[in-house]
């Protein structure tokens, strides 16, 4: 054979390996606005710079006709490349190949990159679109699944992970997303479940569309599985590319620190009135922590579910910091069992991966009912208090206005170990709301008394008065300092950079035991 002869061997292996499934497959993804594998790679890393591993890789089956569906490549396609100038590691699932579904062969190609990010110390990125576990393999294939289900245990809190929905993704397959840090999916397209509907009728009888039990709306809003709705693939490339932005490479590395031009002494006088007087009256949240962070700019997470915590990534002096508020816009800012988890996940994810948490507080306390009792809210609330006390990363709190009871202690509270902790004038720091405190020390007397509701409103004035301001907690040094609105940026970044070279430790021991 001659050199060139050689040359046209791989080259021709390799166009066999980039047609995978065939035009006529690639045509019908494209029909419903999906994007090849190879195009998603090529969006997901900085221009020409992935380089893909295993392409020429092909399954050993020989059962139900498998032997005459070999593509190079096996329908996944994996590698390494830059993203904002940083190493990644990427597998994508191509559909047009078996459904992209999971063989043994393919499996194999993820597990290899997976070991060479954790390796390496690198983020590891799922794009996921696949029919799940290979039928004809059987147990090899759920065997892939379960190599890759380890290596994303062992990954996690070592290296980021983020998994992209951009197809379907269906029955065990569904767990190594859930394994990983982040889950973006994409509008219309995308959906995720364990059993479909199909088996859902036969069993419940209860009728439902792929969309309704497991879309990105679904997902988003409802279960709290996903954490980003994208409008299409493009769209969800370029959100992990924003989100890998706020996130160091892997558990021992601090997070980039941007250069910014917005000014780190910035104060801005809107902020002294975007707390109403009233302390019953809502407003949000993001109107202070917008005007607060570099160029407004806030990547929030998980935007559509639990909105009454908000959760999500900003830079203060260029610093990535992640940001936990109770949104008194939604439930008056109650903890309730989802926003116990919701912000539990995210407040251990940034103390595994060296991420300061700046907390805003305006908490009435946890959300009564039987519904949150009897689903266990004592269970969920102590994974954010759990969450919050473990953490040993840079901690800053701003109690804007409320902070009652339970919840007092849970959001990042001194005494859980926050480095500072300021408040607004128009904070509230005591067990309960001036109404409910009378309404329990008070009622013997209440029940008495010729005229209840004078007393009542006497009462509740002088509870009032005591604490329902900053002072009480801030003459015992619970409260390092009273500060005015205007000068939360400013203030927030002194702490933080006085924070820079903090280390603090948890007492030897296997694991924790968060309740689950
Ligand atoms: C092998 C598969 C496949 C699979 C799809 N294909 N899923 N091949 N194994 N799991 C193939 C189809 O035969 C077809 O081949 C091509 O992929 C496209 O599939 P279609 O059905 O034509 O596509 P579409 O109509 O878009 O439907 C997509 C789908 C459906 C909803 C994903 O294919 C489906 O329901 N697949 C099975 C899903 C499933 O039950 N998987 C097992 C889950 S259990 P041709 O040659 O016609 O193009 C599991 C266990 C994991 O995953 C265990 C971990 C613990």
């Amino acid at each position: 054979m001659t050199h060139q002869e050689r040359l046209d061997e791989l080259r021709r292996r390799h166009a066999q390996a980039e047609l995978g499934g065939g035009e006529e497959r690639r045509a019908r993804q494209a029909s419903q606005g999906k994007i090849s594998a190879r195009e998603r790679l090529e969006l997901l890393f900085d221009e020409g710079t992935f380089e893909e591993t295993d392409k020429l890789v092909v399954h050993r089956s020989q059962e139900f006709g498998l032997a005459e569906q070999r593509v190079p490549g096996d329908g996944v396609l994996t590698g390494y490349g830059r993203i904002n100038g940083r190493t990644a590691y990427a597998f994508a699932q191509d559909f047009t190949v078996l459904g992209g579904s999971l063989s043994e062969a393919n499996a194999a190609k993820i597990s290899k990159i997976m070991d060479l990010a954790m390796k390496v110390g690198a983020p590891i990125i799922g794009l996921n679109d696949s029919g799940g576990a290979r039928i004809q393999e059987g147990v090899a294939s759920l065997a892939g699944y379960a190599d890759i289900f380890l290596r994303n245990t062992l990954a996690s809190g070592v290296v980021p992970q983020i998994s992209a929905i951009m197809g379907p993704c269906a029955g065990g397959a569904v767990y190594s997303p859930a394994i990983t840090d982040f889950i973006v999916m994409v509008e219309r397209t995308s959906c995720m479940f364990v059993t479909g509907p199909d088996v859902i009728k036969t069993v419940m009888h209860e009728n439902v569309t792929k969309e309704e039990l497991g879309g990105a709306t679904t997902h988003n809003a409802t279960s709290g599985v996903a954490h980003f709705i994208a409008r299409d693939d493009p769209d969800c490339l370029a959100l992990i590319r924003e989100l890998l932005e706020f996130l160091p490479q892997n558990n021992r590395e601090d997070p980039p620190r941007l250069e910014s031009t917005d000014p780190a002494d910035r104060r801005d006088p809107e902020l002294d009135a975007v707390v109403p007087v009233e302390s019953d009256r809502p407003y949000d949240i993001k109107e202070i922590i917008r005007p607060v962070v570099d160029d407004a700019r806030f990547l929030e997470v998980q935007e559509l579910f639990a909105k009454n915590l908000v959760v999500g990534f900003a830079r203060l002096a260029g610093q990535s910091v992640g940001i936990v508020a109770n949104q008194p816009a939604a439930l008056a800012g109650c903890l309730d069992i989802n926003a116990s988890d919701k912000g539990a996940r995210f407040v251990r994810f940034c103390d595994a991966f060296n991420i300061p948490l700046v907390t805003f507080e305006d908490v009435p306390g946890f959300l009564p009912g039987t519904e949150q009792e009897f689903g266990g809210i004592i269970r969920h609330g102590a994974k954010l208090l759990y969450a919050f006390a473990e953490a040993t990363v840079p901690k800053v709190t701003v109690i804007t206005r409320k902070a009652y009871g339970g919840a007092y202690c849970v959001m990042a509270s001194k005494h859980i170990r926050t480095d500072v902790n300021f408040a607004y004038p128009t904070a509230e720091i005591a067990v309960m709301g001036p109404d409910g405190a009378v309404n329990i020390v008070y009622r013997r007397e209440l029940e008495k008394a010729e005229d209840p509701e004078t007393l009542r409103r006497e009462k509740v004035d002088e509870f009032r008065q005591k604490f329902a301001n900053p002072y009480v907690a801030a003459e015992r040094g619970y409260i390092d300092a009273v500060i005015e609105p205007r000068d939360t940026r400013p203030k927030l970044i002194a702490a933080l950079r006085m924070l820079e070279t903090k280390r603090d430790t948890n007492p030897p021991k296997k694991h924790g035991n968060i309740p689950l």
